[in-house]
């Protein structure tokens, strides 16, 4: 597996796999590879006959005083589970390449609507950077598939809509989340937690889940259930930034008319913030 970090170089290589008539899959990822980001790998090999993974720690989705220095970087490790996992190429850009006049003055792709709640309330300017870069690698690697965790359901949703708005021809699929055996999401954010917190962090997964079980049972005092989640992470000692419940397809407040549900989360534990969501099926 080979590893490029020019735009040019990577174009040509495509190039002979595109007229050899291969499909291309495509995993965009920021490094620090777990078995979550390797489950997209596994799935863009039913995708396409070869399989395209990208490392870049993009630093227009990282607002002021976020983890973007601190964020971890292990190229080395990335590149020996690549191909461990028989990826067929990765591309590991430095920030000049993606964005060679700097970051202020780099055009942007803005998602409105499904950016601006939750995550996007939180973090402003995010969704902004996602749909950016993504949109970027798109067309550099020109991918027929690419493949999106569940785990960061609202930007899965963001760059659905932003593909369709824009007219790439890629079709997106999505990840079901990978989690540790106690429930815990995977995520490269979840090296940040001490040993206590560590043992505290599956209580953001019980919390939905709890949530999604009642919903299970006939709850529908959406509020209600949200003010829970709120108080149930509160008391296990994280402070939480958001509990929502919203229709699966849109993230709009649910209707009785609404058959999906996802129930979205973020949490800080001490100084690191975890997100999480499940969905749920409503059965009238
Ligand atoms: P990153 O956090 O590295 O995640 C890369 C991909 O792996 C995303 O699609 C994410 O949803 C997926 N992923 C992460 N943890 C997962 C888990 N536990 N189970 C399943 N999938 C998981 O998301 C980003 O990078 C960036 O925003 C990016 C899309 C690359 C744009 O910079």
């Amino acid at each position: 597996m080979r590893t490029l970090e020019s735009v040019t170089a990577l174009r040509s290589r495509l190039q002979d796999w595109r007229q050899a008539g291969d499909r291309i899959a495509f995993v965009p990822t920021m490094g620090n590879l777990h078995a979550g980001h390797l489950a997209l790998v596994e799935q863009a090999k039913q995708h396409g006959r070869r399989v395209v993974a990208s490392i870049f720690v993009n630093p227009m989705q990282f607002g002021p005083g976020e983890d973007f220095e601190r964020y971890p970087r292990t190229l080395a490790q990335d590149q020996a589970r690549l191909k461990a996992a028989v990826a067929d190429l990765l591309f590991a850009p430095a920030v000049a390449q993606i964005y060679p006049a700097g970051l202020e003055r780099a055009s942007r792709v803005e998602v409105p609507g499904l950016s601006e709640a939750l995550e996007g309330e939180k973090r402003p300017g995010h969704f902004a950077g996602v749909a950016t870069v993504v949109a970027k690698l798109f067309n550099m690697v020109q991918p027929d598939v690419a493949l999106f965790g569940e785990k960061d359901y609202q930007q899965l949703l963001v760059i659905r809509r932003m593909a369709a708005d824009l007219c790439f021809p890629v079709e997106i699929i999505a990840v079901p989340t990978v989690r540790e055996a106690d429930g815990l999401a995977l995520s490269s954010r979840n090296g940040y937690l001490s040993r206590a917190e560590r043992a505290r962090a599956p209580v953001l997964y019980q919390t939905l889940r709890q949530s999604a079980d009642r919903l299970a049972r006939g709850a529908r005092d959406f509020a209600a259930l949200e003010e829970a989640g709120r108080e149930a992470l509160d008391a296990a000692g994280f402070a939480a930034e958001y509990f929502a419940i919203r229709a699966a397809d849109t993230l709009a407040p649910p209707t009785p008319q609404t058959a999906e549900v996802v129930i979205l989360a973020a949490a800080r534990l001490g100084t690191t913030r975890l997100i999480d969501n499940i969905r749920q099926v409503l059965v009238k």
